[in-house]
């Protein structure tokens, strides 16, 4: 295969990539786009202070901009996120209670809804748990209104789009050994034993020297697969260049694809110059749109 979505659906999996709606008018970026990735997500433009900047009113345009775009060009979409601490519009962010939690589900009700068949997954609930030894829950203001708000949202999504897999996702779950990833793996082992609808785990995979792609990866991704649900690698990034940075582009699509369930591979962004990241050189094309050594070796491995 020749492209990156192509080489992935020969195992039926997809290679997707973050969008940002105000690169669409950039002719490099949406050729890029449109030739090698098979499942967008949307970098921001689905966010709760995106979709509901005031209470009760909902704004779509820039992330219908992204999900029709790639709707026309037969790709899927994964949506995120319903509910997370970060990028909160203002009115939420103060919001406490039951007050806090009625809007929350109100808000995964309205656009769960709204995108109703149209969602491959939607990650329902993101980063909710902490950093660190303790394999808790990460303090926040959902938190506050209570241990439970985690299965309120999902079964909300679940009645709003019956069928959009619903994901949890998060970061620095990737080391099995980390507590935090055994956290995560008790809540999903919880909620599979209670019925609890939940379909994915997504592990946003942002790699560097600090954070380096841990060597028990499959491991990590095997036993969540283990209880019963899809996983997927949907945030990859990785700091460096050249043949290191490809070759650990390479170890993580290996662990993917060794792993049955994981069924497809994100990466958070085109070029270079479209990351996040503010500095560095994390993603598969350089700033000018070329391919990497990084994408090279995945598309090799795939
Ligand atoms: C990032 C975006 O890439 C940035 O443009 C924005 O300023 C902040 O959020 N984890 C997530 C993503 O789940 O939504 C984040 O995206 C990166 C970390």
């Amino acid at each position: 295969a020749s492209t990156l979505a192509a080489a992935a659906q020969q195992s039926g999996r997809y290679f997707g990539t973050a969008v940002a709606a105000n690169k669409l008018s950039d002719s490099t970026y949406v050729g890029i786009l449109n030739r090698e990735f098979d499942m967008v997500t949307a970098e921001n433009e689905m966010k709760m202070d995106a979709t509901e900047p005031s209470q009760g009113q909902f704004s779509y345009g820039n992330a219908d901009r992204i999900v029709n775009q790639a709707r026309n060009q037969g790709k899927r979409v994964r949506g995120h996120a319903l509910a997370w601490h970060s990028q909160q519009p203002g009115w939420m962010q103060n919001m406490s209670g039951t007050a806090l939690r009625n809007a929350m589900l109100n808000h995964v009700t309205q656009v769960a809804s709204y995108y109703r068949g149209k969602i491959y997954a939607w990650d329902v609930v993101n980063e909710a748990f902490a950093d660190g030894s303790s394999g808790g829950r990460r303090d926040s203001n959902l938190q506050r209104t209570g241990n439970d708000w985690i299965e309120a949202a999902f079964r909300a999504a679940r009645a709003a789009d019956p069928g959009a897999k619903l994901c949890y996702n998060d970061y620095n779950t990737d080391n099995w050994s980390h507590a935090k990833t055994q956290g995560v793996y008790r809540m999903v082992q919880d909620f599979k034993s209670r019925g609890v609808p939940i379909d994915c785990v997504g592990f946003q995979a942002h790699f560097n020297s600090g954070n380096p792609v841990p060597s028990n990866y499959h491991t990590t991704l095997q036993n969540f697969a283990n209880l019963g649900v899809d996983v997927q690698i949907t945030e990859l990034d990785i700091e460096g260049s050249g043949s290191t940075q490809a070759q650990q582009y390479q170890g993580v699509v290996q662990a993917c694809l060794s792993v049955t369930r994981c069924t497809g591979i994100t990466v958070w962004g085109i070029r270079d110059t479209d990351s996040w990241r503010a500095s560095g050189t994390p993603l598969l094309f350089d700033g000018s749109g070329n391919k990497k050594a990084a994408y090279t070796s995945v598309l090799n491995v795939l």
